[in-house]
Formats: structure tokens, sequence, C-alpha cells
């Protein structure tokens, strides 16, 4: 089986001076994902690996550096699904926690499979991980941001991200034996309603894996994809052999027709071939397979 591994930086309109620092925060995770998928370890590993690289590149909206909720704090979502057994773990509206991709890995582990705000961080600390302060999450440009938006927040469309709101990051891997695992993890929207969640650690909507098809990462306007189920909907699109490219196109399209949505997704399907599509000025991300010479890097 060829292994393969894609991850994204968030689907939304970088600002030029930004688009160095997500290339290269995608080829740190693709790096640190390969190597685990290289030595022959399950497709969760380099998942998870990949995105606690994100997660502590203060460039993305995920772990260190997330945006900021109305009331100036930093909630975050992750999800993880493997595609053998359909297991699942994620969490939602958690707080200090530096890399969330990990708690939703323990909530995979466990007899459950989502786990929300305090009680999330609670169980994080029975499974033995550490709480990390407000502080060392939140980054001065963010902080900057936040006090400008929240100025300017009554005059905010309803649309989406801000200009500067970042996006989820997220990982799609198939391993040597044929596992398919995704992850996705985020602060969400900037000034979001405290205890908003958004699509990317929900079954179906951000995240979804079936080894018999493939798996799907969603980034984008929560809001959208989630009415879409947009995950699930492009992983059902490998039905009948379509490929992998053509059913990511094909699901970006149907988000902006059913819903107006804007957003993006990385795939891979059973074989290792990957896919992405994003309907956004930008999606940074990173790819490789073992029939690939060299990863591939884009925005
Ligand atoms: N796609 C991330 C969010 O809407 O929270």
């Amino acid at each position: 089986m060829k292994a393969s591994l894609i991850v994204h930086g968030g689907a939304w309109d970088i600002p030029p001076d930004l688009i160095e620092a997500h290339k290269s925060a995608c080829q740190a995770a693709l790096l640190e994902g390969w190597e685990i998928l290289s030595s022959e370890c399950h497709a969760l590993e380099a998942v998870e690996a990949a995105i606690r690289v994100m997660e502590d590149d203060p460039a993305l909206n995920a772990g260190t550096g997330s945006v900021l909720n109305a009331e100036g704090q930093i909630e975050l979502d992750a999800g993880i699904m493997e595609g053998g057994g359909l297991e699942a773990g994620a969490v939602a509206a958690v707080q200090n926690i530096r890399n969330p991709i990990s708690l939703a890995r323990k909530v995979l582990e466990s007899e459950y499979v989502f786990i929300v705000g305090e009680d999330a961080v609670l169980f994080a600390g029975t499974a033995g991980m550490e709480r990390c302060s407000r502080e060392e999450l939140v980054v001065e440009k963010e902080l900057r941001l936040w006090r400008a938006q929240r100025g300017a927040a009554a005059s905010r469309s309803q649309e989406g991200h801000g200009p500067t709101g970042g996006d989820t990051v997220g990982a799609v891997a198939i391993d040597h034996r044929g596992d398919i695992a995704v992850g996705n993890s985020t602060g969400g929207r900037p000034l979001k309603h405290p205890g908003r969640v958004g699509d990317s650690p929900l079954v179906g909507c951000g995240l979804y894996a079936d080894n018999t098809l493939g798996g799907a990462a969603c980034t984008g306007q929560g809001e959208a994809i989630i009415r879409v189920v947009l995950a699930k909907t492009a992983v059902d699109l490998l039905k009948r052999g379509r490929p992998v490219r053509e059913a990511a196109t094909l699901a970006v399209q149907l988000l902006r027709k059913k819903v107006n949505g804007r957003g993006g997704l990385i795939m891979v399907d059973r074989n290792g071939n990957v896919g992405y599509s994003f309907n956004t000025p930008a999606m940074a991300y990173a790819y490789m397979s073992e029939d690939q010479d060299e990863a591939v890097i884009g925005v």
C-alpha cells in the first residue's frame, strides 16, 4: 500500500506577509508526520504529530497563536478519526490546553467520542496532560488584532472569518497497511461567542475517515460546512472509483452552491492518492506520497 500524507494550514484570505510562514509551517508539519509514517507507524500517529507541529506554530490558528473569542479567551476545538473501526475522539471549547489534538486522541482511546469545555480539561488531567496558562497560548499579534476587531465588531460581516482570522489546521494520512486517519485543530472564528463550536471537531462535518473509501479534513466557514456535512459528503463522492481530486473539487463546489460557503478540504483515497480544493483566496498545503520524489508545498 502506498503511504501518503497531506496537511493544510487553513483556507482563508492569507495576507501576503503571512504566506511564507504558512507554507513553512505546513512543510515542517509534513516532514514530522512523514518521518513517522515512513517508520511503519499507524496513520493516527502521523496525523497527531503533524498537527502538533502546526498547533505549536504561532503563525497558524490552532493551539499557540489561536484567535481570541469575544471575551478575549482562547477556546480550542480538535478532532481525530481513524477509518478502520471508525473510532473518533473530539474536544471543543477547551482552554489552557497546548495541544488539543493530543487530548482528542486521548478521548478516542477512551469510551467516549466527544468531551467539551472545562470537563474536557479535567479529563486531560486524568489522562496525564498538563494545563498551560492562557498567556502561553496568546500571541501579541492576535491580541492586537482582537483589540482592533473588537472595536469594529458591530459592523463585521456574518459571512465568515475576517481577513485576519486564520482558520483550522488539518492532516490526512494513509499508512502502509491501508489505515486512514484524519485530524483537525482550530481556535475557531475570531471574536466568536464563548462556547461556539465549528465544524472542525465534528465527525462527518469537519473530518471523516473510512478505510474502504478515503478520508477528508475540512477548513473554512464552520457554520456552512456543518450544514452540508462536508467531510462525509466528500468521502462518499469517492464511491464508484471517482478520482480523489475530482471528489475534492465537487465537494467544495457543493459547499458554495448549497449554502454559499467558503472553505477547502484535503483528502486521501484508499489507494493513497491525495486531493485538495478550496474556494477561498488561499490555503497553504503540503503533501507527500511514496510515489513522489519530493514533497509538494503550495498555497
Ligand atoms: N473551520 C473552523 C471553524 O469554523 O471553527
